[in-house]
C-alpha cells in the first residue's frame, strides 16, 4: 500500500555505508530525509548525492538527518563515494543504505515498475520527530531533484508545526505567511496580538512569527 501523509515511517533496520542502522534509533529526536537514487556509478545520481553532502550544513541547522539508499550493496556505494568526491568536489558525508534486497525500498514504495523493475525511482520522504511523514515527492529517474526546494519545505513544515499559520505558493523562510484556514479571527486575535492584513476574509497574511 502507498505510504500516505501522516502515516507512520516504517522501520527498519539495514546495512549503510556507516554501519548497520536501526531507521527510528537512528533518528532520535530529529527531523528526517530519507531518499532514493536509482543506481550507483550513473551521472544524474553523482551530482545529487554531492549536492545533498554539500548542503550537509544546512541540514544540521535544521536538527535534519539525511540517509540515501539503493538497491546496490553497500561496498558499491563505497567505491562510487570515491567518484563522488573526485567529481562533485565533496566527500559524502551522511549514510546511504545498502538495499539489495529491496527490503526498504518495498517498504516505502521506492520502487514503480512502470518505470523499472529493478531500480528505484528519486523518492524523498520528510519524517518528523513523530516519525510520521510530512512530504513524499517522487522524481522519474532522468530528473535531478532540486534539494533547496526540499530545504524550503522542511522550513514551511518546522514553521507550520510551531504556529498556526501555512505558508504561500513559492515561500521561502523570511517571507510573510498566510494565517491557516481553521483559525478563527478571534483565535487569530489571541495567537498573534501583533495583527494581520485581511485581503479577504479567508485570506489574512501576516509576518513570519518567531523571528
Ligand atoms: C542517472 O543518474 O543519470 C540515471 C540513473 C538511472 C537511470 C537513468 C539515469
Amino acid at each position: 500500500m502507498t505510504l500516505q501523509l501522516g502515516d507512520l515511517a516504517p522501520d527498519f533496520t539495514a546495512e549503510t555505508t556507516q554501519g548497520s542502522i536501526a531507521f527510528h534509533a537512528w533518528l532520535g529526536d530529529s527531523w528526517g530525509v530519507l531518499f532514493s537514487h536509482p543506481k550507483d556509478f550513473t551521472p544524474v545520481c553523482t551530482t545529487e548525492l554531492g549536492t545533498v553532502a554539500k548542503l550537509k550544513g544546512d541540514f544540521d541547522r535544521r536538527n535534519v538527518k539525511v540517509i540515501g539508499l539503493s538497491v546496490d550493496p553497500v561496498d558499491s556505494h563505497v567505491r562510487w563515494e570515491e567518484d563522488i568526491a573526485e567529481t562533485q568536489g565533496q566527500a559524502v558525508n551522511f549514510p546511504m543504505i545498502g538495499d539489495p534486497d529491496r527490503k526498504v525500498a518495498d517498504l516505502y514504495g521506492m520502487i514503480h515498475p512502470n518505470a523499472s523493475d529493478t531500480m528505484t525511482v528519486r523518492s524523498v520522504f520528510v519524517v518528523g520527530p513523530d516519525k510520521k511523514i510530512k512530504l513524499s515527492i517522487t522524481y522519474p529517474a532522468s530528473t535531478g531533484r532540486n534539494f533547496d526546494e526540499i530545504l524550503r519545505v522542511i522550513d514551511s513544515l518546522q514553521l507550520t508545526s510551531k504556529f498556526s499559520v501555512a505558508t504561500p505558493a513559492n515561500w521561502k523562510d523570511g517571507d510573510d505567511v498566510i494565517i491557516g484556514a481553521a483559525v478563527t479571527d478571534e483565535e487569530a486575535k489571541a495567537k498573534f496580538p501583533g495583527g494581520w492584513t485581511t485581503v479577504k476574509p479567508y485570506l489574512r497574511v501576516l509576518p513570519q512569527p518567531g523571528r
